[in-house]
């Protein structure tokens, strides 16, 4: 663990509550992540990562529980919803890109209009993003001129361009055809290396094995496990987490 004691977690969960109807879907979630970390939400269908991530990004607010970011208490009712979505980087599983914009205005279209840039910063920027990803020459295409690989690719550039201070990642490889799935984890694996503060919910256990800080297992709405990759993966403490690991084809 890096910085000073006294450094603020980029993110603080506790005592997270959700329900919806009659369900509860995320029972008193514990969770902090630091500056530059990645953590891995694991564990079955159903089991709440979703829930969690709309949670931190206020699509849903709690029931009951704290979240900070940055140690402001964002679950307050009275925070400003758009202003905390400004700050968070989201990718889903799909359905990310606008269809009628093209990528370039897709790219460019929360720090025009959020963040106040001026149009050529903010081309200039995307541009600069799209070209580390080999996408350049796409900048001026419609989505649907992009293979699954590329769309996905172009969202999470899309997510970063106005520097959020965390990137939730939903499941962003589980609508990919098997072949495209690698060039999107080599993108998340690069900005890792850049730094970027990172939630992801995945189903890639090699992926989660190799590139997270942390993983926390979910089950039923609650974090059962939480540890390094090795300790998660490689020696489970918990049963339920054994028995999740056996069912992943390796
Ligand atoms: N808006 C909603 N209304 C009712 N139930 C929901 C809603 N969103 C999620 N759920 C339920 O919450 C549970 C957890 O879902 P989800 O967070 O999507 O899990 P995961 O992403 O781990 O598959 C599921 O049982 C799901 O049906
Ligand atoms: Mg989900």
């Amino acid at each position: 663990m890096s910085g000073s004691p006294a450094a603020v977690p980029v993110l603080r969960l506790e005592g997270v509550y959700k329900s919806f109807q009659q369900t509860d879907v995320l029972r008193g979630i514990d969770l902090t992540v630091n500056e530059h970390e990645v953590v891995a939400l694991i564990g079955a269908s159903g089991s709440g990562k979703s829930t969690l991530l709309r949670v931190i990004n206020l699509l849903e607010r709690v029931d009951d529980g704290r979240v900070w970011l940055q140690g402001e208490d964002i679950s307050d009712p009275r925070t400003k919803i758009d202003a905390v979505r400004a700050r968070i980087g989201v990718v889903f599983q799909h359905y990310n890109l606008f269809p009628h914009l093209s990528v370039l205005d897709n790219v460019t279209l929360a720090s025009r209009s959020v963040h106040g840039i001026p149009r050529r910063a903010a081309e200039k920027r995307a541009l600069e993003l799209l070209d580390a990803i080999g996408l350049a020459d796409k900048a001026r295409d419609y989505p649907d001129r992009l293979s699954g690989g590329q769309q996905q690719r172009a969202a999470i550039v899309r997510a970063i361009a106005t520097d959020p201070e965390l990137l939730l990642l939903d499941e962003v490889t589980s609508a990919l055809d098997p072949e495209l799935v690698g060039e999107v984890l080599d993108l998340v694996r690069q900005l890792k290396k850049t730094g970027t503060t990172i939630v992801m919910a995945t189903h890639e256990m090699s992926f989660a094995r190799d590139v997270a800080d942390r993983v926390a297992f979910l089950d039923q709405g609650s974090v059962l496990e939480l540890g390094t990759p090795a300790e998660v993966f490689g020696s489970p403490r918990e049963e339920r987490t054994r028995e999740f690991l056996a069912r992943i084809p390796r």
